[in-house]
């Protein structure tokens, strides 16, 4: 039988569980899907809850509820405290409701030691799985309601990529979708390639199918999510490249934008670069992870590009796209990171003048080659990271003023948080715009006038 057939028969076995509960408890079962971490668990975690709503639980946003799945990060380690801490507050809410169930899965998970802590530490969890066994969350459950005690079921990889499982999109104009998983590149910092194992890339007409299928129900921009998007292709049977798979994706009728992340500098190509500049749906951004400006802390790394061919390609889109946003990833405090290095992370801030940068203290995480090397200590990396912050603040606020005035079309993709009368869109570059509106434009592509730019984002009007 197909897996898909099979996790289908788990769903009927899971309804017959589910409205057991249902009588039990008086109410609908209430289920709460919590995640951390990047798109790619946003992804996962929109299957999680089509299978749990497909089972009869209602989705809340209240942890206090029947069911919770923690969807786990591990990159950095203050992830995995964030998990723990909010398990103990779980806990309490068990004491109260004998029927709740607690389940965690994703990258976390992977890891040995983790898993040591939770059956000594943590023994109210009812469900632990991996990345790797996510497909079989409706089987999974079942399980859970047929045993006592915690179950445990973790795989060290898996070469299958199971399609078709019932998904609940949290956006209606907008979805993610996976070209490829794993990473290959194993950086010596990095955790994901021991967590998310080796890199798998999804057939072309696979994923043109789940984008054709997703605009015909409304969702007019997709983010293709992958570790490495610049490597898709190389392993399939009739290899491809991610250049060519963009220019597949363009031609989707109804599609209007399309995103991706995340390129890793090394292996982007000038096809790409040339396919993005003469596309009308890829969006002008591009996110390219520098991690350092230090061609000795590159090497350590193991990044494979040097500070000036990371300038070189990075000007090279600049001059070839004048338009576009480029964004970055920076690690400060890395094992032997000088006050030198951290001034060539500075200079190629200033060089490109990326558009935003998310800045991260290099957190060591068992396993990992780097992890083994001299730390640097916490006040340096402090004083660091400060310098490094203020450096991408000053270009950001830079950068995003440069389109004052100007007119430029944004997707309208909620109501703003503070101010009910406003709602947020969306620039092709990525910059947020606020105007005033109501959630009927929600998902529309308009016109918008950037009348003020207010640090990070734009205060606009719609142009009719
Ligand atoms: N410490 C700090 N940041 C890390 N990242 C990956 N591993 C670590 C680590 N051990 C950052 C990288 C990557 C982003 C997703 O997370 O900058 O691009
Ligand atoms: Fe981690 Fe490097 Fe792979 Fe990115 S490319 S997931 S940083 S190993």
């Amino acid at each position: 039988m197909r897996e898909e057939e099979l996790q289908f028969e788990y769903i009927e076995k899971l309804k017959a569980y589910v409205s057991n509960l249902e009588r039990e408890l008086g109410h609908q079962p209430t289920c709460c899907v919590t995640t951390f971490g990047c798109q790619m668990n946003a992804r996962d975690s929109e299957k999680l809850v089509g299978i749990l709503q497909e089972a009869g639980y209602k989705l809340t946003e209240n942890e206090n509820s029947d069911f919770v799945i923690y969807n786990t990060c591990t990159v950095r380690d203050n992830a995995n405290q964030k998990v723990y801490g909010r398990l103990g507050v779980l806990n309490g809410y068990k004491k109260k409701n004998p029927r709740m169930k607690i389940a965690l899965c994703g990258c976390m998970m992977q890891e040995e030691k983790v898993i040591d802590k939770l059956r000594t530490s943590y023994p109210f969890v009812d469900l632990v799985f991996g990345t790797h066994n996510i497909f079989k969350f409706a089987e999974l459950l079942v399980s859970m309601f047929e045993s006592k005690g915690m179950i445990v079921d973790i795989w060290k990889d898996t070469d299958q990529i199971v399609e078709d499982l019932p998904v609940s999109r949290k956006y209606s104009y907008k979805s993610g979708v996976n070209i490829m998983f794993g990473c290959n590149n194993f950086c010596s910092y990095c955790i994901v390639p021991y967590v998310r194992g080796r890199e798998r890339s999804r057939e072309p007409k696979d994923i043109i199918r789940e984008i054709e299928n997703l605009v015909a129900d409304g969702v007019v921009e997709v983010m293709l999510l992958g570790q490495n998007v610049n490597s898709y292709g190389k392993n399939l049977k009739n290899p491809i490249t991610f250049a060519e798979l963009l220019q597949e994706i363009e031609k989707i009728e109804g599609l209007q934008r399309i995103r991706f992340m995340t390129s890793h500098p090394k292996d982007l190509s000038p096809e790409l670069i040339k396919v993005m500049k003469q596309s009308g749906k890829i969006c002008k951004h591009l996110h390219l992870p520098l991690q350092s400006g230090s061609t000795r802390i590159l090497e350590k790394m193991n990044r494979r590009y040097t500070k000036e061919g990371y300038l070189e390609l990075a000007l090279k889109i600049r001059k070839e796209i004048p338009d576009i946003a480029i964004t970055t990833d920076i690690i400060v405090g890395f094992p032997g990171e000088t006050i030198e290095d951290v001034q060539d992370t500075l200079d190629v801030i200033r060089q490109v003048k990326f558009d935003n940068a998310f800045t991260f203290i290099y957190s060591q995480r068992t396993g990992t080659p780097a992890a083994a090397m001299v730390q640097v200590p916490e006040e340096v990396v402090k004083k660091h990271f400060d310098m490094v912050l203020t450096e991408v603040q000053n270009t950001a606020r830079e950068q995003v003023s440069k389109y004052e005035g100007q007119t430029m079309e944004a997707l309208i993709e909620e109501v703003n948080e503070n101010d009910s009368t406003m709602v947020t869109g969306r620039l092709s570059n990525n910059t947020i715009v606020h105007v005033k509106g109501d959630k009927s434009l929600i998902g529309k592509i308009l016109p918008v006038q950037l009348t003020s730019c207010h640090g990070f984002y734009y205060i606009g009007d719609i142009k009719r």
